[in-house]
C-alpha cells in the first residue's frame, strides 16, 4: 500500500465501508440539511468566482457547520431552482468533530491502519466536507492540489475521499494524474493581512491533463491522496446526485501556518482517527 501510495499519490480501496454506513452518513446529512434555511446565507461556492474567497461565511466555518450553495441554484427571481438537497454544493467543515454520526463515521481502526500504513505519523483530522454535487446544476471542480489551501511545513495534507453513492463519468467522478504528486506545488492560497484570501501561482506550467485517469467509485470506495496529488472533477449534468465525503488530515507535528483559511478554535482541539472527545 505504501508503496503504490508513493509511486501514483493515489489508492483506491473498493468495498471499504458498507452501502449500509453509506446510506446511514447520507440520511444524517440530509437531517441537518433539512435544518438549513438557504435563504439565510446564499452564500454560493465556485472555485472561479473570486468573490467567495471574502466571504466571511465561508471563511469562519473550520469549527463550524455549515452550507454552501450551488452557483446556479438560484433562479433569476431568487427562488431554487431544485429541492434544497439539490441546489447545494457542500457541507463543511467541521462535522467530524461536531456531529456524533460523522464522528463515528470518520473515526474508525480501520481509518487508523490506513493512515498508518501510508506512513502518516500522527494524522489529525483537520477537516471534513460533505460533497452533495447535485443532478444537472452539480459544479465543475477545475485541476487543483488540496495541498494548496491545507498547507502545512513540511507539507503533510491527505485527502480520504468516500464515495457515499456510486460516482461515474456521467454524474462527474473525481479524475487524477497518477504520479502527478511528484509535480511541485503550483498554488498558494492564503489569508492577508486585511483578512482577504488570495491564490498566489507559485509555478505556472500547465497540467498534463492528457494523463488525466477517472476513478468511478461505486458507494463504499475510500479514495486516498497525496495533498499535491493533481485532481478534477468535470460538473453533474446527470439525472443522479453524486454525494461523497471527504476528509483531510495532516500531521499533528508539522507547523501550520496563522495564514491558512482554515483556522479553529482553541475550544475544539485536533483528534487523530482513534482519539475520543
Ligand atoms: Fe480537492
Amino acid at each position: 500500500m505504501l508503496a503504490a501510495f508513493r509511486e501514483a499519490g493515489v489508492i483506491v480501496l473498493r468495498d471499504f465501508v458498507s452501502r449500509a454506513a453509506c446510506e446511514q452518513l447520507r440520511r444524517r446529512a440530509l437531517e441537518l440539511v433539512d435544518a438549513f434555511e438557504p435563504r439565510d446565507v446564499r452564500s454560493e461556492f465556485s472555485t472561479t468566482a473570486e468573490e467567495q474567497l471574502a466571504d466571511s461565511y465561508f471563511i469562519e466555518s473550520g469549527d463550524k457547520i455549515r452550507f454552501f450553495l450551488e452557483a446556479d441554484a438560484f433562479d433569476e427571481r431568487g427562488e431554487l431552482r431544485q429541492s434544497k438537497e439539490h441546489s447545494l454544493n457542500k457541507m463543511g467543515h467541521a462535522m467530524h468533530d461536531l456531529d456524533p454520526a460523522f464522528d463515528a463515521f470518520s473515526r474508525t481502526p480501520e481509518l487508523a491502519t490506513v493512515a498508518q500504513r501510508i506512513g502518516i505519523e500522527d494524522p489529525v483530522i483537520l477537516q471534513s466536507m460533505y460533497i452533495f454535487k447535485p443532478p444537472r446544476i452539480g459544479g465543475e471542480v477545475v485541476c487543483h492540489q488540496d495541498s494548496t489551501y491545507i498547507y502545512t511545513e513540511p507539507e503533510s495534507c491527505v485527502g480520504f475521499w468516500f464515495a457515499l453513492e456510486d460516482a461515474t463519468l456521467d454524474n462527474g467522478c473525481m479524475q487524477f494524474i497518477p504520479g502527478g504528486h511528484k509535480l511541485p506545488l503550483k498554488k498558494r492560497n492564503y489569508r492577508q493581512p486585511d483578512g482577504r484570501l488570495v491564490t498566489e501561482t507559485l509555478d505556472d506550467t500547465p497540467w498534463p491533463v492528457e494523463q488525466l485517469v477517472p476513478v468511478e467509485a461505486e458507494a463504499g470506495t475510500l479514495v486516498v491522496f497525496d495533498g499535491r496529488a493533481p485532481h478534477l472533477s468535470a460538473a453533474n449534468r446527470s439525472a443522479r446526485s453524486r454525494h461523497a465525503y471527504t476528509l483531510h488530515v495532516i500531521d499533528r507535528a508539522c507547523r501550520y501556518p496563522a495564514d491558512n483559511w482554515l483556522q479553529r478554535s482553541s475550544q475544539l482541539p485536533l483528534r487523530g482517527f482513534g482519539e475520543a472527545a
